[in-house]
Formats: structure tokens, C-alpha cells, sequence
């Protein structure tokens, strides 16, 4: 059972915490371990909810940044963009952002348990050619450039911020939840990026 998962409207190729999701080969123990590198500790977990708190309802405007800046670089919307033509597939662009607004609030939600674990290594496949458009049976190109998943997390974090700021909590708040955040984002990123990692040397 997934501690993680909360009841939800479904949404199409969400599939936390189902049979469906393969094991992710890193271990619990060495989850921890890399909870521990990157100074993840209790109290982010304390910000990440109460950032929850902050961000519900504030989704899909995060959602509009967010998508705005892939949209406004032809370099990056080219990996939702149609084999066939170079078109960004709008279907597609659709369907990801569902699970894009759950992802943030299982971000703020997590419990880092084996069901969480498990979709970080799925996340991970479904950037690079394992998996990728398989989901959403997308008309894609194949496989998300590696470089630009780190790269990424800036950006993601940054323009976070003033939507953490939005409900009214102090500066020194504000901070503690995004550095949760940054934390937070750059331990996914790390666990997405196995499938791109020769084996061994992950
Ligand atoms: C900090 C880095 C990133 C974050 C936090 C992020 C987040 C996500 C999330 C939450 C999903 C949906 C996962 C699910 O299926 O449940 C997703 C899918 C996707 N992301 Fe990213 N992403 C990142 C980097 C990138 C980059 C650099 C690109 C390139 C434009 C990209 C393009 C995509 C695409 C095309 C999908 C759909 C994959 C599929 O076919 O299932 N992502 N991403």
C-alpha cells in the first residue's frame, strides 16, 4: 500500500503505488543515504507539507510558468513535439500536465516510502527511452536529452518561490520551504536519472 498516493479523480498514467510501476533498483537504505547527502532532513519535510498547504489551488498558475517556459524555447518543447512534423503534440502537452499538478502536490506530500521510490525510478523512465511516450501512447521523439533534466531544476525552483510567498507567511518561512523544495527536486532529479546511467554506476 502507498503511503504516498491519497485518494484522487484518476488521472490517465498516474500509477503511483500500482503493480504496474517496476521496483526501482536502489535500495531503502541507500535512499536514506542520499536523503542524508543532500541534507534532506525531518524539517523539510515539515516545510514540504506546510508548502502543500500553500500551493493548493495555486496548480495550475505554477503550471502556466512552468509550461510557459518550456513553450517560449523551441529547444525544449521539442521533446513534446510530434516525430512526424516537429509540432508540439498538444494531447500530449495536456495529458503530462495532470500528472505534472499531482507531482506537485506529491512533492509537498511525500513519505519517501518504496511505492514513492518505485515512481521515481518510472519518472525517471518515462524521461528517458525506456519509456518515454509509452504512457500516453505519444507520437514523441524518443528520449529527453540527459543534460537538461539537472539543468532544469533551477528554473523549476526558482519560479516557485513567489507562489510560496503568496499565502501570506513570513520571509524565513518562505526560504525554509523553498530550500525544502530545492532539496526535494534535486533528489528526484538524481533518482530520474538512473535509466540514463550505465549499469553499475549509478
Ligand atoms: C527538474 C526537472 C524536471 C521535472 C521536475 C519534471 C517533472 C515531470 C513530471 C512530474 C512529469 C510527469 C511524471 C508522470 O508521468 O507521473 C514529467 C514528464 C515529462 N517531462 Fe519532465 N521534468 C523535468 C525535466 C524535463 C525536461 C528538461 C523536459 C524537456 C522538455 C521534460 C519533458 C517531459 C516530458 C516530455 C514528459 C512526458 C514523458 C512521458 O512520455 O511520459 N521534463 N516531467
Amino acid at each position: 500500500m502507498s503511503t504516498t498516493a491519497h485518494a484522487a479523480p484518476s488521472i490517465p498514467g498516474y500509477t503511483l503505488g500500482t503493480p504496474t510501476v517496476p521496483r526501482s533498483p536502489l535500495s531503502m537504505e541507500e535512499l536514506a543515504l542520499l536523503q542524508k547527502t543532500v541534507l534532506f532532513t525531518e524539517e523539510d519535510v515539515k516545510y514540504l507539507r506546510l508548502s502543500g498547504e500553500v500551493l493548493a489551488g495555486q496548480e495550475e498558475a505554477v503550471l502556466d510558468v512552468w509550461y510557459g517556459f518550456v513553450a517560449s524555447h523551441p529547444h525544449l518543447v521539442y521533446y513534446f513535439g510530434r516525430k512526424a512534423d516537429g509540432q508540439p503534440d498538444g494531447e500530449y502537452l495536456a495529458a503530462v500536465r495532470k500528472r505534472f499538478a499531482r507531482w506537485i502536490q506529491d512533492t509537498a506530500a511525500a513519505n519517501y516510502d518504496q511505492a514513492w521510490l518505485d515512481y521515481q525510478y518510472e519518472i525517471g523512465r518515462r524521461h528517458h527511452r525506456t519509456a518515454k511516450n509509452r504512457t500516453d501512447g505519444a507520437p514523441s521523439v524518443d528520449n529527453i536529452s540527459y543534460r537538461y533534466l539537472p539543468a532544469f531544476i533551477y528554473p523549476i525552483t526558482a519560479t516557485l518561490k513567489p507562489f510560496l510567498a503568496k499565502k501570506g507567511h513570513g520571509a524565513e518561512e518562505v526560504e525554509k520551504m523553498h530550500q525544502a523544495w530545492l532539496k526535494s527536486v534535486i533528489l528526484q532529479v538524481t533518482l530520474w536519472s538512473q535509466p540514463y546511467i550505465l549499469d553499475g554506476d549509478f
